[in-house]
């Protein structure tokens, strides 16, 4: 049978974490319980509570780099990595990001105020969305954040704000270049049906439209096929799209010098999974956009690529402590969880699958049950594993889910009006507070009770 605790003592990869399904640092010490970052879970759950999560500095940074190494190494000097914030946005991730070299995509008000509040210098942010606000094109505007153009209406829009300001902006277009790839349908967006960017055959008229325009200057192109990606033929067709859509631009007078690949590279959640590595990826796309040029005779533009999840995903963990067992007989055992679908939606949305251990006795030695794990919402489909095997464990026991640092705590929500976990930083022994743990007070922060309902009360 097959070991479901290998993921634990597989090698692993340093220069590629996205191809490992738990943090670099992730160590079982001598009281046989689980450790990351040099700091014991259960030390950590002890001062900061669960569900907790956890970001590991080593595992964060090694992924930075690797994306950095590659493209020195395949695109030379010409290319600006960025993070995509939605995968994990605070004030730490941007300014860790930063510490990096990144630049950072935001797609919201609320993304770049974290991202500027977290250091990340306006030249390197990008502006996205498919229905920016007014008020958001103009915050954009006034910090110097390059826009990224999604739509007529956002040209429209652009056009109008950059007019009434006087102002002259730098925008970039995104459209849909026709790729399919197999991930899930929710995060798949490059196809022609998507509800993000130009259709490519409306690019000509774009082009032409924003010719008629007084402060707007076209110096990019933007495409994002999905997320989740293992296979590296779509983004070897990207490159080669672009540049045929730079050459395009040209015939209309657009100097293009800025190609952004989007993100997309998958990661590790189970042993199943087994993504390129980051080196793997960019010099796919490298080496497409560099041949396409050629063949082209167009200079190179300067590269730009914006991963997230292979960024932040295998540096995050989440834990738990298990509370209640229900067992229907020859049916299966239910095991809940003090968090779920708030802290997680990803399993009851895209059906997603983890990894994860007990944080005592990590390789189960004793013995081996399979559980359901069950998240506390009122809501019979929030189940974080259909089916777990842990060793034997009881109320108050702690688990550990790999792979949770990107798009659990940017899509936690407080259903249930629960309030979202704490998050921390470790390195080298030391734990920090990046996020302070919400209670149910705050959760009534917003609540207003008009004047006269007071009254009847
Ligand atoms: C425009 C854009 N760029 C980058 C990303 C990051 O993708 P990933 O986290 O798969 O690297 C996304 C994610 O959906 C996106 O929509």
């Amino acid at each position: 049978m097959k070991d479901k605790t290998a993921f634990l003592k597989n090698k692993i990869d340093t220069n590629s974490p996205n191809k490992n399904i738990v943090p670099i640092t992730t160590a079982i010490d001598s009281t046989n319980q689980l450790s990351i970052g040099g700091c014991s879970i259960e030390d950590l759950v002890r001062k900061y509570d669960s569900p907790l999560y956890i970001l590991d500095e080593i595992t964060l940074r090694n992924s930075c780099r690797a994306y950095r190494k590659a493209l020195e190494k395949y695109y030379p000097g010409k290319s600006l990595a960025i993070y995509a914030s939605k995968a994990n946005s605070s004030i730490f991730m941007s300014n860790l990001i930063a510490s990096e070299g990144f630049g950072l995509d935001a797609v919201s008000e609320g993304e770049l105020l974290t991202a500027l509040k977290g250091g990340v210098p306006n030249n390197k942010i990008v502006f996205h969305g498919n229905n920016k606000s007014d008020k958001e094109i103009e915050f954009a505007i006034k910090n110097n954040i390059k826009v990224i153009v999604d739509n007529n209406h956002d040209l429209k829009r652009l056009k109008e704000i950059s007019d009434y300001f006087n102002y002259d902006i730098e925008i970039m277009i995104r459209f849909t270049p026709g790729i399919e790839c197999h991930t899930h349908e929710y995060i798949r967006t490059g196809s022609f049906d998507s509800k993000f960017g130009f259709g490519i055959e409306s690019l000509s008229k774009i082009f032409e439209v924003i010719n008629t325009t007084k402060h707007i200057k076209l110096i990019g192109l933007h495409a994002h096929i999905g997320s989740q990606i293992f296979e590296l033929d779509p983004h070897n067709d990207l490159g080669q799209i672009m540049v045929d859509v730079i050459s395009q631009a040209k015939k209309f007078g657009h100097n293009i010098k800025e190609l952004n690949v989007g993100g997309g590279l998958g990661i590790k959640y189970t042993e199943e999974d087994d993504p390129p590595s980051i080196d793997e990826w960019i010099r796919t796309v490298s080496l497409s956009v560099v041949k396409a040029c050629k063949k082209n005779k167009l200079d190179l533009p300067i590269l730009m690529c914006e991963p997230g999840r292979s960024i932040v995903s295998t540096a995050g963990v989440t834990i738990y402590k298990i509370g209640s067992f229900k067992e229907i007989p020859g049916i299966r055992t239910y095991l809940s969880v003090d968090g779920g679908m708030s802290d997680n939606p990803r399993p009851i949305t895209y059906q997603s699958n983890y990894s994860a251990c007990l944080v005592k006795d990590p390789l189960n030695s004793n013995s081996k049950n399979k559980y359901t794990v069950a998240g506390k919402h009122c809501e019979s489909g929030d189940v974080l594993f259909k089916e777990l095997e842990l060793g034997n464990c009881k109320t108050g026991d702690l688990i550990c889910v790999f792979g949770t640092g990107a798009y659990n705590n940017s899509m936690s929500s407080n259903y249930n009006r629960i309030p979202k976990p704490a998050a921390i930083l470790v390195c080298d022994g030391e734990a920090e507070i990046i996020q302070r743990r919400e209670s149910p007070h705050d959760l009534l922060k917003y609540d207003v009770l008009p004047d006269r309902f007071m009254k009847q009360s």
